[in-house]
């Protein structure tokens, strides 16, 4: 069997685009296995639902350090000591330093729900709610030293309705979440497979 690119999950919250992701992942020809999830969230929902699917998970708690960077140094010493190659950020809800973003770029990606570059940061949905939108969705980007900020690698439409609420919307738009951010991870790592 090819290599697989051997990839890192990085969460915050209750991680079911993680989970679509290591889903995606237990089928024989996907080039992607995740072999670590990274939580900063002690109590974040996605910690269990990584360990129900068999997967290592570290929880860097980022209050327990005294620096972003030192967080990160923690991070990156786990990511290297699993032998990371990619890390996909799935509702990782920290600001990354540009110490970070070096080391890994190219080979970071993340999901973000709104058609970027429109909405970057908070409550994108209410956001595009309000503006009047008629369509929103959500983007895989790789990460760069902005927020949300990377090269855009794919992107998925949904209409917004005028009966939508930011909830509401919210739902549908991570319906296409967990189908986008599969189907990117693998052209992700067949091309790092390649390079
Ligand atoms: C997703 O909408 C993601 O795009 C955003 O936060 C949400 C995380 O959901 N950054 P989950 O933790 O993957 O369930």
């Amino acid at each position: 069997m090819r290599h697989k690119i051997k990839t890192a999950i990085l969460i915050s919250g209750g991680g079911s685009n993680m989970e679509a992701l290591i889903n995606a992942s237990k089928a024989r020809a996907f080039p992607a296995k995740i072999v670590l999830v990274i939580c900063n969230q002690p109590k974040a929902g996605g910690i269990e639902r990584a360990k129900k699917l068999g997967i290592p998970v570290l929880v860097v708690d980022h209050k327990a350090f005294g620096s972003r960077e030192e967080f990160e140094r923690e991070m990156h010493v786990n990511l290297l000591k699993h032998h990371v190659e990619l890390i996909c950020n799935a509702g990782f809800m920290r600001i990354l330093t540009p110490w970070f973003v070096r080391r890994w770029l190219g080979k970071q990606i993340n999901i973000h729900p709104s058609l970027l570059p429109k909405y970057k940061g908070l409550h994108t949905h209410k956001r595009a709610i309000e503006a009047g939108d008629k369509e929103h969705g959500c983007t895989i980007h790789y990460v760069n030293e902005g927020v949300d900020d990377g090269k855009i690698l794919a992107q998925a439409r949904i209409p917004l309705l005028p009966t939508d609420t930011p909830q509401t919307l919210a739902e549908r738009v991570l319906i296409e979440e967990h189908k986008l951010y599969p189907k990117t991870l693998k052209r992700v790592a067949m091309a790092l497979r390649l390079a």
